[in-house]
């Protein structure tokens, strides 16, 4: 199976899943994911909710892009502040960049990162879905770490990063000149670390330097991981 072809694999599966295991319910708040494995999810949720399998499921979404699929497959969508959600859902559910044994992550490929953690940090129940090449032993010395940054504050954080042994780099925009603008209006800076770090400790490192709006770092709420295999399996991970 390629890399495709798993991401919607992963995606049906943990949507099925979760429903008969009564985690995906009738009446319940539910976080939407945003990325290319987050969008068959988001689908197929749509389409039980069009069988009638699963009835009146309030979605708080994760980016312009979750949101504009909402809208076209007929989710309605709330805000974490609205008083029908009050600050907290039941669960939520996304890809991610890369895993690591430990079920820490790296998200904000797609610099959805900040409404990413807003909704899955505010979840009782968090779901990683995600294909066989997100699979990996340690974090931080790969996929580079995305950091949403106050555009004002770039050399000074890009400093306070070094010192803390990252090498950055602005991510630029495609058809479209100078930097990515982030959903919120912020930016990104994709860091590096050449050696293994201690990655629950650098997710708060980062969040203290002045300027830093939230990093990709994802270690507080452990999720339930489903990852895709090659052969068309799924592996369950479930940390306790
Ligand atoms: C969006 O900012 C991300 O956190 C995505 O969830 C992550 O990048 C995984 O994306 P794909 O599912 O598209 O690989």
């Amino acid at each position: 199976m390629n890399q495709n072809e798993q991401k919607i694999l992963v995606a049906n599966t943990a949507i099925d899943t979760l429903i008969k295991e009564g985690k995906i319910f009738s009446g319940m708040k539910i976080g939407l994911g945003t990325g290319s494995t987050a969008m068959p999810a988001v689908k197929r949720l749509a389409e039980h909710l069009e069988k009638g399998t699963i009835k009146d499921v309030k979605a708080v979404v994760t980016s312009f892009q979750t949101a504009n699929a909402c809208q076209e497959w007929g989710i309605p969508v709330y805000s974490l502040n609205d008083k029908i959600i009050d600050g907290q859902l039941d669960l939520a559910i996304d890809g991610a960049d890369e895993v690591d044994p430990n079920c820490n992550c790296i998200k904000g490929g797609g610099a959805a990162l900040l409404q990413e953690k807003m909704v899955e940090y505010n979840s009782k129940i968090f779901v990683v879905i995600a294909d066989s090449s997100k699979s990996v032993q340690t974090i931080g010395t790969g996929f580079r770490v995305p950091v949403e940054i106050i555009g004002a504050a770039r050399i000074p954080v890009v400093k306070a990063l070094n010192a803390l042994g990252a090498d950055c780099v602005l991510r630029e925009g495609v058809k479209k000149c100078g930097p990515v603008i982030t959903d919120n209006g912020n930016q990104i800076l994709d860091c590096l670390w050449q050696n293994p770090i201690d990655v629950p400790k650098m997710e708060e490192e980062i969040n203290k330097i002045v300027g830093v709006v939230e990093n990709g770092l994802f270690t507080k709420n452990k999720p339930i991981v489903f990852i895709a295999k090659e052969d068309g399996s799924v592996e369950q991970r479930n940390w306790h």
